[in-house]
């Protein structure tokens, strides 16, 4: 039984191999340039989970602006917000199937594919916005990156979200509060462990999910961005937040590699620009609207809002110290060491 579908999974994975190789670049070879006309277009299809309004859907707008452009109308971008196409249990195969060309997955949601990607979870580890860029722009971000190659999938960039914090129904200011509760994770053991720390359980459930496992009390709170929270409308169904910054949220931006090796030229030259610009667009509008999402957190007055103090996070961390106990040996201490460097 699990032979037959372990032959069968090989072999839709040797069919789309093919199926790739023979697509985008059509008949062409890749270094050539392309044969595609604005009345017979390469489609780019890129799906993500969050809204389109958020930073990530408006700039994977822009990058279909600035691609359809470069291109003088010879590519078409197709773009998919809000788990329209593909969402958090479907997404990372599809890339691989070459089902859809461009995905931009939360990073830790790459567990599966190398754990060392829930470096993003470790409490407390990244100090500030600067030391992110400075890690994915710098050589630990590419090695991590690089990683993807072996499993047809490349990186392209870093987009950006920002820090996460915690919602709940019951109040949240110190780690005994969190005894007892039930967390949503988006993914991934670390997450687990951070909530155990601190005497909680967790749930891994898709984002396009979460409101309604909120709404109907299947697990008590979430942790999220604020951009994230605000655009989800989590205040209607939270009432606490507590400000934490304990982790981070941002996004790896990733195409499927065979497709991608075997672009004409031009297109190819034209896609790493338009996706040059469309990051750098990104990463400050993601600021802009993280700031913005808090105003708005707060003045719509829903939920009971608390900043967590350094002594109180002192505490935090210490509960959490546990979670670099455990996975120290899984993230790798050259990695973890390298961040707290930066
Ligand atoms: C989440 O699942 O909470 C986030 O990863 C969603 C996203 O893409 O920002």
């Amino acid at each position: 039984m699990f032979a037959t579908k372990k032959m069968k999974a090989f072999t839709v994975l040797l069919l789309s191999g093919t199926l790739l190789a023979g697509c985008g670049g059509g008949a062409q070879k890749t270094g050539e340039n392309s044969t595609y006309t604005k009345e017979k277009p390469l489609v780019i299809k890129f799906s993500h989970v969050t809204t389109a309004d958020s930073p990530k859907g408006k700039a994977a707008d822009k990058f279909k602006e600035l691609m359809e452009k470069k291109s003088d109308g010879k590519v078409k971008v197709e773009t998919y917000p809000s788990s329209q196409l593909y969402g958090d249990k479907d997404e990372l195969e599809n890339l691989q199937l070459g089902n859809v060309q461009i995905i931009a997955p939360s990073v830790t949601k790459l567990v599966g594919l190398n754990p060392q990607f829930q470096i993003v979870d470790m409490p407390f580890l990244f100090k500030n916005r600067e030391s992110v860029l400075k890690f994915w722009d710098g050589e630990l971000g590419n090695k991590l990156m690089n990683s993807l190659d072996s499993k047809n999938i490349k990186g392209m960039a870093m987009w950006e979200n920002g820090f996460k914090h915690f919602t709940s129904n019951k109040p949240l200011t110190k780690p005994e509060d969190f005894n007892g509760q039930k967390f949503r994770t988006q993914a991934g053991k670390v997450l687990e462990a951070q909530f155990k720390a601190l005497g909680a359980g967790a749930a891994t459930i898709p984002f396009g999910e979460t409101y309604t496992a909120l709404q109907q009390k299947t697990v008590d709170g979430q942790e999220n961005t604020f951009n994230n929270m605000d655009t989800q409308k989590y205040a209607e169904v939270q009432k606490y937040m507590l400000v934490s910054e304990h982790g981070r949220l941002d996004y790896v931006v990733l195409t499927n590699k065979k497709w991608y090796d075997s672009l004409p030229q031009d297109i190819k030259k034209s896609f790493d620009e338009a996706m040059k610009e469309a990051t750098v667009y990104e990463r400050q509008l993601a600021v802009e609207l993280d700031k913005q999402s808090f105003e708005n957190l707060k003045n719509s007055k829903k939920m009971e809002i608390v900043e967590l103090q350094p002594e109180m996070r002192e505490k935090f961390a210490k509960k959490m110290e546990s979670v670099y106990t455990e996975f120290e040996k899984v993230i790798g201490k050259e990695l973890i060491d390298g961040v707290k460097k930066l």
